[in-house]
């Protein structure tokens, strides 16, 4: 898949997810196999203002990988001077988010707001194609439309590529939906259906396995899947999906070894990359993700909170999957005891460690 000169391999596509995105998160998954990853959307505003926060975050892939840094606003002109400030960072795209739902956002008329406004949201697409060198392709993610009742999203798109745009994304739910209910896949299909064939349209929205994303190819004829949450903590999801691409065996869920192997170097990546203030939540996020699911990991979770430095944290997985290791039967944990499940979360809400009897850590 093509956009522009830009090579998207099979099509897999990480999401954009703020405060999940971040360059270890996106090595990880490049690593297994996705195509090209996003930043997490970033505030032109912010982004021209110098803020640090943001400038910050428009890290480039490893190995001179292509990546996407995402931008959203509403003003032409300092979207267009956030989009220069991409490209000198080094992005191979540049997207415009038109999908972002969230109130802190739409309130300033941004995001999915925007699919309210084609003409401003054409505007905004033309003024990014212009302050562009001309080998970087400018592109949208949006939502289906704002509410049920204007589902816009075919004539949108079209709108988009006539200004500039040379892919799309849909999220297929409506900004009223937030994330709930499910990806509606029809009105993607009816995107692909009407936008002309060079342009390619990635599918995105609920894609958790390998059968979704087959439900996702075949139902919408999408040129590419984005995947968002079903990658956190999964990201051997894009191994089993180009293997299935490729023609290959799927190779499935990862053994022990593999779970420990990715698990440490997100860890160390974390440790390298993470401003210093976040490093130790960082950690605790990748122990929390690696291990869900799996025998111990309640236990492992509560005592990571206790766990003050990062070496410690990193000691406390290691131990974690050692003691795996010696269990040498299945690795998953047997179905949660609702009542367990509520004991744990209020003893948590009350800040006390609460024993899991699962495998002892401590
Ligand atoms: C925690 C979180 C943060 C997100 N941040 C962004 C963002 O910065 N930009 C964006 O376009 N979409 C963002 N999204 C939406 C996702 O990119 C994606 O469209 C949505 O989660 C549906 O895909 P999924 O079902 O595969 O997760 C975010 C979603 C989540 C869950």
């Amino acid at each position: 898949m093509q956009v522009g000169k830009v090579d998207l391999g099979r099509g897999l596509v990480l999401a954009p997810m703020e405060a999940v995105t971040d360059l270890s998160f996106r090595t990880v998954c490049e690593e297994q196999g996705a195509s090209i990853t996003f930043t997490e959307f970033l505030s032109a505003e912010a982004l021209t203002r110098g803020a640090e926060k943001a400038v910050s975050r428009m890290w480039p892939s490893y190995e001179n990988r292509a990546f996407v840094v995402q931008i959203f606003g509403r003003e032409p002109g300092s979207l267009a001077a956030a989009a220069r400030m991409a490209e000198v960072a080094g992005a191979s795209i540049v997207d415009i988010n038109m999908g972002c739902p969230a109130k802190k956002v739409v309130s300033g008329m941004c995001g999915s707001a925007l699919m309210r406004e084609p003409e401003l949201a054409a505007t905004l697409v033309k003024s990014v194609r212009d302050a562009l060198s001309a080998h970087i392709p400018v592109t949208v993610k949006h939502r289906l439309g704002w509410d049920e009742c204007s589902i816009n999203a075919p004539e949108f798109s079209l709108r988009m590529v006539d200004a500039g745009a040379a892919m799309i994304t849909v999220h297929g739910r409506t900004r009223s939906q937030g994330f709930s209910g499910e990806a509606q896949l029809e009105p993607i299909a009816e995107v692909r259906h009407r936008l002309p064939k060079e342009i390619p349209l990635l599918g995105n929205g609920d894609v958790k396995t390998v059968e979704d994303y087959k439900r996702m190819k075949a139902a919408t004829g999408c040129d590419g899947v984005m995947i968002g949450r079903g990658s956190r903590g999964n990201p051997w999801l894009f191994r089993s999906l180009l293997a299935l691409e490729e023609g290959k065996v799927d190779p499935g869920e990862p053994t022990l070894e593999e779970r420990r192997n990715v698990w440490r170097r997100h860890a160390d990546l974390v440790q390298k990359n993470s401003p210093p203030r976040m490093v130790l939540h960082e950690l605790r996020k990748t122990l929390a993700w690696y291990s869900r699911g799996i025998h111990g990991g309640a236990n492992l979770r509560q005592l990571a909170f206790a766990r003050p430095t990062p070496a410690s944290l990193v000691e406390l997985g290691e131990t974690f999957f050692a003691k795996l290791a010696e269990l040498g039967h299945d690795i998953h944990s047997l179905p949660v005891d609702p009542t367990q499940r509520s004991l744990e979360r209020h003893g948590r809400r009350n800040g006390e460690i609460v024993e899991a009897q699962e495998i002892c850590l401590s």
